[in-house]
Formats: C-alpha cells, structure tokens, sequence
C-alpha cells in the first residue's frame, strides 16, 4: 500500500536565535530537516509534502533540490501541529494509502522504527503513535495506555499529576490511513491550556469512534528533538558517532574515532585509513587503500586508491586525485585533476589546474589562477618536473617531460622535453660581503661610542 510522508518543518525555531530556519541548520553539513526525509526515503513516500512556514522559501528550495516529487504547503498561521498536517491536506486529495508525520527537528529516526510502525497499522491499529521511554519527561506529551491499546495522550500543560507521572512520552510521529488522518484532524478543537490545534488529540477522537489505536516505542536518542544551539551541537555528536561506527563497520581504519568528523554524503572505502583529526565537508569520497593523514580538510574531492593525503592538506571543490598520488603538507588543491601517481608533497596551491600522471610538483609551487577578475587554468602533462617555487601564471600549458628551474615565474607555456627558466641570472660578487659587514660594524661601534 503507498504510504505519504507528511513532514512538519513550518516551526519558528525562537529559542535558536537564528535568521536562518530552524530546520536549515546543519547537521554533518546538511540541513537537519533533509536527514529526517532521507530517513523516511527508505521507505519510498508516494507522495511527500513538506509543510513550512511562511517566509520560508530557502526550505522549499532546499527541498526542491534534493527531492523534485516533493511539494510544500504553507503553514500561514502556526495554530498547532494538527492545524500544520491540516494543511497537507490538498496535496494529499485522492491519495489513498497510508499517511506518515514526520517532523524537520527531529532528524534520527531509524528505517527500523519506522517499519516497526508499519508493522503495527498491518497488524490491525488504525492509527499508530511512536513513543518512547523519556529519561526526563519534562514537557513530552504522555502516553495514556491500556494494554497495547492507546486510549489518549495528555500534553503536559493539560495532565493532571498522575498523568505527569507516566514516563513514556509521544514522539509525535503518527502513522494513520491518509483518509483517516484528516477525517480525525476535522474533529480536533483548540479547547486546551496552549489554545493550539493538537494533533495529539486524534487519538482519544479515534477511540471515541470505536477505531484502535496503538504506540510503538524506539529509543530516546531516536526522538532527539532539536530546539536550541546546544540541542543542536548534540545532535551534531550524536550524528558523528553513528558515521564512525559505520566507517569501522565498512572496515575503515579510523586511529581515533572521536577526532574524525564525517559529513552526510562521505565515502570511504575499505582498508582506507583515516589517521586523527581529520574533518571530512560534504562530497567526498576516497577509495579503497587511501591514507587521509592527521589534521588534513577534505570536501567536495575525490580520492583515488592508495593514494595518501597529508599530513595538514586541504583538499577543496573539484579535487581530483587519481590512484597512488600523493599531496602533502600545507598544501591546497582546489578544482584540480591529478594524474596517476602525481605528487605535489610541499607547500603549494595547484587551483584550476590539470597535473598529468608521475608528475612531480617542487615544494612552494603556485598557480597563479585568478587575476582579480577571471579565473584562469594551468595545464601540467605527464611526467613533467616542476622545480621549487614555480609561480605559474595562468593560463598556461607545461608539456610532457618538461622541467621548470626552481624560483621560475613561468608566463608562457613550455613545450614537452624542454627546460624553461623565468629567474633573474646569478651574479656572484667576490669579496663584497665581508666589506659589507665591515662597514656596518664599524658604524655600530661609532654609534655606541656616541650614546
Ligand atoms: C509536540 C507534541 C507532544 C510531543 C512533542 C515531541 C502536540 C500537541 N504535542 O509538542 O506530545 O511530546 O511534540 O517533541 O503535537 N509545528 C508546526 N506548526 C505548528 C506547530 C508545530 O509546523 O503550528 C511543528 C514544529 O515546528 C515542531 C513540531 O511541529 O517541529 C512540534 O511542535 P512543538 O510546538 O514543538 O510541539 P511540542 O509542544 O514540543
Ligand atoms: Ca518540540
């Protein structure tokens, strides 16, 4: 049976004294709204409609990106979280199926938990509530049971002192017959403490009308709500210590786990090995065999297999390391392909810029790529040998199995299997040195005499 995917994302977000949507804060470098739809991907929404606040456009956007089938609703006025899935309600006309809602501030629920609600509505429940046993109820709504049946749920402002008493707590996701769900939302009033449409209250609705109602229950750390900056760095650490403990599991050696930090989207291959403090942005990748050395800044590159990276490197946008490269130490790569078996080991900046295979580029090395307007390419071929402190001022073309003297500034391109030198002549100068310094010590001694 389809199943749509209702995500509530139209929340304010006050408490994180932000100008950006709550929901498009990041978590390992993607909005934390995105890793609540990937997680509901799983199980292939028929339809997915994303409600938001008005004024949020950045979010519709962001959604448009990742998801083209996904339409949004606006939520004008924030009425409460039933009046928020009310307004799904048009893109969801002659839907059918099964309706789902999921909430852009709470990023971590599990496809397991998420089939185990499925599981629960198959069995017979027409609408089916995730809970969980809350450390700290706090302000949770709770759970009202009777056996497995789920007769209410009370929101804390509205429990009495028993009530407040029960520690397993509503998640607020909800699972239900899309027809259903907006047959019980019709019947919700704002008669209660918050004067709020609660979506809550369809459940003790559904028992009023002799349909059955059930709770699932998952980990607390799955419901992780994200309402502050401090929620917000946990959630962060949370996401870290799931991506690491995947990375192991890949068989991925990470020296010291709690050091690394992963984005959403990273890949790292088998028997690759990822040495401590080393911080992945969003779009890497790295092969099998590769050693991404400490303290090194890796996003938006690709690297191939045993090739080794570091120790302190930064790999930007468009880095491309083919197999068995090798970039070092204070080095920067941005937008640059390097051929098999190239190594740029020292001090250099190689932007914009195509290194051919077995290329070897000197300590201190520059493409000079931007001229304060246009950027502009250099292209190395294969096996060429650039001497230290080269400045190459792009564009420009260095050929196969040319070399390059070391302190060149190198303005036009060199053909392959020649030498181009761009340096001022040595002169030496016999002799000069010693009367230099003589002359100088001298005139120390007639100023200290003078003070
Ligand atoms: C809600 C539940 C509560 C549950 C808790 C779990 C209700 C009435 N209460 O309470 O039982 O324990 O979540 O965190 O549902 N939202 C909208 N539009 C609105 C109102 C809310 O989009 O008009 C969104 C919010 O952005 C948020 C979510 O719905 O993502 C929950 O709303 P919030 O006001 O935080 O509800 P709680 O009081 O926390
Ligand atoms: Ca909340």
């Amino acid at each position: 049976m389809a199943t749509h995917l209702i995500l509530l994302a139209a929340g304010q977000g006050t408490r994180m004294k932000s100008d950006l949507p709550k929901v498009l804060h990041p978590i390992g470098g993607q909005a934390m709204f995105l890793h609540a739809l990937a997680s509901a991907g799983v199980l292939s929404p028929e339809r997915t409609v994303v409600v938001i606040g008005p004024g949020a456009e950045a979010v519709a956007e962001a959604t448009q990106a990742v998801d083209p089938t996904a339409v949004t609703a606006i939520q004008e006025d924030r009425l409460g979280t039933a009046h928020a899935v009310a307004q799904a309600r048009a893109a969801l006309e002659g839907a059918g199926g099964d309706a789902r809602v999921l909430y852009g501030d709470t990023p971590f629920l599990q496809p397991s938990t998420l089939a185990a609600m499925a599981e629960a509505r198959s069995g017979g429940a027409d609408v089916v509530i995730l809970g969980f046993e809350a450390a700290d109820p706090a302000r949770y709504g709770r759970l009202v049971m009777n056996g497995d049946r789920l007769t209410r749920i009370v929101e804390w402002k509205d429990a009495s002192d028993a009530e407040r008493a029960i520690t397993f707590c509503n998640s607020g996701v909800v699972l239900a017959a899309t027809d259903t769900l907006f047959d019980l939302i019709d019947a919700v009033g704002n008669d209660n403490a918050a004067g709020e449409y609660y979506l809550t209250d369809i459940v003790a609705i559904a028992n009023a009308r002799g349909l059955k109602a059930t709770a699932v229950a998952c980990a607390e750390e799955e419901t992780l709500g994200i309402n502050s900056r401090a929620d917000l760095a946990a959630a962060e650490a949370v996401f870290q210590a799931r991506k690491r403990a995947e990375m192991l599991e890949a068989g991925v050696t990470l020296t010291a786990p709690e050091t690394v930090y992963f984005a959403h989207d990273t890949v790292i291959g088998r028997d690759a090995v990822v040495e401590p403090h080393v911080v992945f942005g969003p779009g890497v990748t790295v092969e099998t065999g590769a050693t991404i050395r400490a303290f090194s800044h890796l996003e938006g590159a690709h690297v191939g297999q045993g090739a080794t990276v570091g120790p302190y490197a930064r790999l930007r946008p468009g880095a491309e390391l083919s197999n068995d490269t090798r970039v070092g130490n204070f080095v920067e790569i941005k937008n640059a392909t390097l051929g098999d078996g190239a190594k740029v080991n020292h001090l250099s900046y190689i932007g914009d810029a195509s290194v051919g295979a077995a290329t070897n580029i000197g300590a201190g090395t520059v493409t000079c790529n931007y001229d304060g307007v246009f950027k502009h390419r250099t292209e190395i071929g294969e096996r060429a040998f650039i001497g230290s402190d080269t400045m190459l001022v792009a564009p420009v073309k260095i050929g196969d199995e040319a070399m390059t003297a070391s302190g060149s500034t190198i303005t036009r391109d060199v053909p392959e299997g020649a030498l181009a030198l761009g340096r001022a002549r040595q002169e030496n100068k016999p002799g000069f040195a010693r009367r230099l310094f003589e002359k100088l010590k001298a005139a120390k001694a007639a100023q200290q005499k003078g003070d």
